[in-house]
């Protein structure tokens, strides 16, 4: 119910300023209480700390030395570069701490955790960054109880720096078990886990260490209870491979929604070996966009394959979930039921009618300038 009346809340801010644009936002965020009676905010576009007043804006940026969104660079063609960002949260701010582990992403953790310099920062940066998105989606997909969020941020980089055009996130839900941490008052927890044991040091603890960084806990003891309870991701039948998407107004309808789906859906899942879906609800533009990204793939192979290749066969080489292949191909008109079987029957003509109808493709992803490798 709370979360119903948030989306029907009128718009707070009308204008945000982020890096040299001014944009008008079109729906409702949830920012703190002492920014809804201002307008417009001024973001940093680099670190997303947003102002009330200009000056501020301006006393912050000759400060901040960000240049770029935090996280791992894992792409850059050209002057196009993809940022991987991250953060764990916990579902509940108190004594008890869910943390939530699966063996496979042991590996992965380590791999970014290590690469982390500052936790808190992180998070930061991280609840900015939904803020700042909300302003353009109208649906919930931020408002899950996720333990694990990954932005994935597309960048225009000149030599001012990075500026974000647009992002995809993906969300982990682990279930299986809570781990109390009875000492702990903390509402974060960064995670590292290695063959040898966990290793948990929280960000914003009370406890430091005497240089003042946060204080990290050995594994051993009771931290060892943690590699009992290997996890299960919640949502891993369903095969989501996106939560949520969005290209900034001022860089829409040039071809960045193709690139992030393309990027997200299918390079990513293609190198994890797995077929994928975005979440729904999807919005309007989302789906007008997901639908253009599905037709021009399927359009494209099937031009090559005619119609010797089954739907299956489609799903395998494209990472594309069959349903969604199945109602793509419906819309087209190139699908028969047969003897009680979906047959795709593609002739040549209505193809190319078809791949002329379905207009541009978006930016290509360079598969080869991809340095990323799923975690297992
Ligand atoms: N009017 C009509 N068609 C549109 C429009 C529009 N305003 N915007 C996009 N499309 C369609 C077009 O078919 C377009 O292809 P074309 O330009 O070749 O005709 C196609 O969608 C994709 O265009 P791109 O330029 O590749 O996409 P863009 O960078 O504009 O981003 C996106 C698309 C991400 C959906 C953007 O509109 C957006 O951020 N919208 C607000 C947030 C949102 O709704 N996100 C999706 C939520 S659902 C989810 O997250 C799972
Ligand atoms: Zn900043």
């Amino acid at each position: 119910l709370r979360e119903h009346e948030e989306f029907t809340k009128v718009k707070n801010i009308a204008t945000i300023e982020l890096g040299r644009y001014e944009i008008e936002t079109w729906y409702f965020s949830p920012f703190p209480p002492e920014y809804n009676d201002s307008l417009k905010l001024y973001f940093c576009e680099f670190c997303l700390n947003f102002m009330k007043r200009k000056e501020q804006l301006q006393r912050h940026m000759r400060k901040c030395d960000l240049k770029h969104p935090p996280g791992d660079e894992i792409y850059r063609s050209g002057t196009l570069s993809m940022f991987e960002h991250f953060y764990i949260t916990c579902g509940h701010l108190t004594v008890i701490l869910r943390i939530w582990i699966r063996a496979a992403a042991l590996a992965f953790l380590r791999r970014v955790v290590l690469k982390q310099v500052d936790g808190k920062k992180n998070k930061v940066y991280g609840q900015n960054f939904c803020y700042l998105a909300k302003l353009f989606l109208d649906h919930k997909t931020l408002y899950y109880d996720v333990d694990l969020f990954l932005f994935y941020v597309l960048c225009e980089c000149d030599d001012r720096g990075c500026h974000m055009v647009g992002y995809f996130s993906k969300v982990r839900v682990y279930v299986s078990g809570y781990v109390a941490f009875r000492t702990i008052h903390a509402a974060y927890a960064e995670v590292e886990c290695g063959l040898h044991g966990v290793m948990i040091s929280i960000a914003g603890h009370r406890k430091r260490e005497s240089d003042g960084r946060p204080k990290v806990f050995e594994a051993g003891g009771k931290w060892k209870c943690i590699l009992h309870l290997m996890m299960q991701e919640k949502h891993s039948e369903e095969s989501y491979n996106l939560a949520c998407i969005l290209t900034l107004p001022p860089y829409q309808r040039k071809g960045y929604g193709k690139f992030l789906i393309a990027f997200s859906a299918y390079e990513l899942s293609k190198k994890e070996g797995k077929v994928g879906t975005p979440e729904r609800p999807l919005s309007d533009l989302g789906l007008l966009s997901y639908r253009g990204y599905w037709t021009r793939v399927l359009l494209d192979i099937l031009k090559k394959h005619k119609s010797n290749i089954s739907i299956k066969e489609l799903s395998d080489m494209t990472a594309i979930k069959a349903e969604d292949i199945l109602t793509t191909l419906q819309s087209l008109d190139l699908i028969q039921y047969r003897k009680g079987q979906h047959a795709i029957c593609a002739d040549p003509k209505v193809l190319d009618r078809h791949l002329k109808a379905a207009g541009r493709g978006g930016l290509e992803v360079d598969v080869s300038k991809l340095i990323w490798t799923p975690y297992k």
